[in-house]
């Protein structure tokens, strides 16, 4: 399902051939379940190494920043690694923090001249954010982001359960015009 940049797909994220592929990482940066897991798998080793620069030089990354690496035996040309915020109770900034996820992973990709971003649905599985409300944020976030900006050509969002791809294909109506 497509409205104007944005598409809705349903699959796995280590698959596709897009510009920067964004993931759902930790701050320590160190890998993990999830999306994260399987991205680490599919790129190799080197991803580990270069995350573990990128900790050495700055501390890792905290909830709402995003930072750029390669992307190993991947078909993209970069990883994206962005930190959602925990769950805890809607009330601990939880919504502000998602938000600046899809924000400064589309700024990091503008500023690298990446055009094709995929992100997955940060922080609805083990880090527990509400499905809608995540998506509701999400397509909003980025919805902002591409009337602001004409570099970046295309974002998919791309769900790995049907609940998700279900939820995004409702929520996406409000933006077609
Ligand atoms: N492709 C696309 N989406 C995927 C894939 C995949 N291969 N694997 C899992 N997902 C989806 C999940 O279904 C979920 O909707 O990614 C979404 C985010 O779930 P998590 O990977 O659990 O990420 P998050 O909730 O942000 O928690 C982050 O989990 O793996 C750890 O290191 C990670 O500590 C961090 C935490």
């Amino acid at each position: 399902m497509t409205s104007g940049r944005m598409i809705i797909m349903l699959g796995d994220i280590t698959k596709l051939d897009v510009d920067a592929v964004v993931n759902a990482a930790n701050s320590g940066l160190i890998g993990g379940g999830g999306v994260d897991g399987s991205i680490h798998r599919a790129a190799g080793s080197s991803l580990l190494d270069e995350c573990r620069e990128i900790v050495k030089k700055q501390g890792g990354c905290p909830p709402g920043d995003a930072v750029m690496t390669g992307a190993g035996n991947m078909k993209c040309k970069k990883i994206i690694h962005t930190v959602g915020p925990i769950w805890h109770d809607g009330n601990s900034n939880e919504s502000t923090v998602l938000a600046s996820c899809y924000k400064k992973s589309l700024e990091l990709a503008r500023q690298n001249g990446l055009k094709t971003v995929a992100f997955p649905n940060i922080s609805t599985g083990v880090y527990g954010y509400p499905k809608i409300e995540a998506a509701k944020i999400a397509l909003k976030t980025v919805d902002d982001f591409l009337k602001k900006d004409d570099s970046i050509e295309k974002v998919i969002f791309i769900c790995f359960d049907d609940e998700n791809f279900y939820i995004y294909s409702e929520e996406i109506k409000t933006f077609m015009k």
